[in-house]
């Protein structure tokens, strides 16, 4: 599939890197972008394909910082292909994939295996992220230098926290010398014990145990500590607790080299979710309680937590949108609430959940964009800033949308292997009509109409 030369005509183009909201014209060739802003027809080289982008936003495409590819060794539940064409259909153009695999990814020759594979498979640009510790058993530092070179974007246990003070302080003193994130799952497994959603009211309801907030943040308050005395490089995954948020805020006010991410099902559903209450209009899909597809670490919390996680996003403690899209096989989720794997299926659904928060004036469309592409570019580095830039030059990574559209959530027709989404039957409104990566058309919706070149006469 060769890049190809598009001009998308008067769509929103959406570009935080450059403060950009305006309507205007957009070109595409050659796997990059030759021009952003209004184009004469002079402009428009001959041969080039038009998309007529009225109604819909263009921006860059999203980078996400946290997802499960699960590829090597859990090719049941997802691969390194359906993972990406699960991105390309969310406007993903960018996967940094998480080492709780099988090797992990904890050596240069699992890494080069992951490269090898997305060069063969992958329709979107696939990032590896390494493992802190050797086989993520938090024993040992695994190899990071190695794995520095061989490419990975960051390190990470994910999947399990790093739980050693003593490792965590060494792996910050090396990331600051290797200019990568420590991306630490926080979580006190101390306190989390045999939890399996939320610590309040709906647990105790239910009689499932409950994770409290305090297992999430002693561990951030721990890292901070541990950023503060190294100079590391801490990223937050997944923070989900209104009182994690003030913990950040404070740590980037000390001028500490601290970021932090937040999961879509954490700013937009709660833990009545659990008790099968979605609210509208959600109820129309009908709640069960018990439904192991809203079984996830972090627990989906109470609303005060996500209001509070909101406020974070939208005033820039919280840098960026991760997925932590986390697809699972039926029987890892067809079992009881306790015995069910953790883990929700994210990538298709990511858009249409975050733009309630755009309809409902939560958070302003630059931001949302802003948080999907910039804020996550700046955590990978200065070198990945051109991935989140619509200036010419920069890669034709581009998502182009259509804000409005409504549609039902069916999981029968993802592109994931993972079918693990409490949103099943609920209505989204916002959609993604085309995706391009390195100029490639990856995914393409039903409702895109291309006008092919008239010919010469
Ligand atoms: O819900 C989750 N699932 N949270 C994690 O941290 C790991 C992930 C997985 O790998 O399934």
């Amino acid at each position: 599939m060769e890049p190809e030369t598009i001009l998308i005509r008067g769509s929103r183009i959406v570009d935080p890197s450059r403060q950009l909201d305006r309507v205007g014209d957009l070109l595409l060739g050659g796997g990059e972008i030759l021009a952003a802003g209004r184009l004469g027809r002079d402009r428009v080289p001959d041969g080039c394909r038009v998309i007529n982008g009225a109604g819909l936003v263009a921006s860059p495409g999203f980078i996400d910082l946290h997802c499960h590819l699960r590829e090597p060794g859990f090719e049941y539940k997802e691969t390194i292909a359906a993972g990406s064409r699960a991105g390309a259909k969310g406007g993903f153009t960018t996967l940094c994939c998480m080492p709780n695999t099988d090797p992990p990814i904890d050596n240069a020759a699992v890494v080069d295996f992951i490269h090898q594979r997305a060069r063969h498979d992958s329709l979107v640009r696939i990032l590896p992220i390494g493992c802190v510790t050797k086989g993520r058993k938090g024993h040992e530092l695994a190899e990071m230098e190695e794995l520095a070179s061989a490419g990975v974007v960051a390190f990470s246990d994910d999947g399990d926290p790093v739980y050693d003070a003593n490792l965590m302080r060494l792996a910050l003193t090396y990331s600051s010398d290797l200019g990568l994130a420590i991306s630490n799952h926080c979580q006190d497994r101390s306190l989390s014990c045999n939890g399996v959603m939320a610590e309040g009211s709906v647990a105790t309801h239910l009689g499932l145990a409950g994770i409290p907030a305090a297992a999430e943040e002693a561990m951030i308050a721990r890292d901070i500590a541990l950023a503060e005395a190294t100079g590391g490089r801490l990223h937050v995954a997944h923070l989900s607790t209104a009182g994690s948020v003030p913990l950040v805020r404070e740590a980037k006010q000390r001028g500490l080299s601290v970021t932090a991410e937040v999961c879509p099902h954490h700013l937009t559903i709660t833990d009545q979710w659990v008790l099968g209450d979605k609210g509208e209009p959600n109820t129309v899909a009908g709640g069960r309680a018990y439904d192991t597809s809203t079984k996830v670490y972090p627990p989906l919390r109470a609303q005060r937590d996500v209001d509070a996680l909101i406020e974070g996003l939208a005033d820039g403690t919280i840098d960026c949108i991760a997925t932590d899209h986390a697809p699972h096989d039926l029987t890892s989720k067809q079992v009881t609430y306790e015995d069910a794997a953790f883990g929700i299926s994210v990538l298709e659904t990511a858009l249409g959940s975050l733009l309630q928060l755009v309809h409902s004036r939560k958070l302003s469309m630059g931001a949302m964009v802003d948080r999907l592409t910039t804020g996550p570019a700046r955590v990978l580095g200065e070198s990945y800033a051109d991935l989140a830039s619509m200036q010419s030059g920069s890669p034709a990574d581009i998502v182009l949308f259509d804000p409005s559209q409504e549609w039902t959530v069916d999981t029968s027709e993802f592109e994931s292997k993972g079918r693990n989404t409490p949103l099943e039957g609920s209505v989204l409104k916002g959609r993604v009509v085309a995706t391009f990566a390195s100029g490639r058309l990856v995914y393409q919706g039903p409702e895109l109409k291309i006008e092919e070149p008239q010919a010469s006469p």
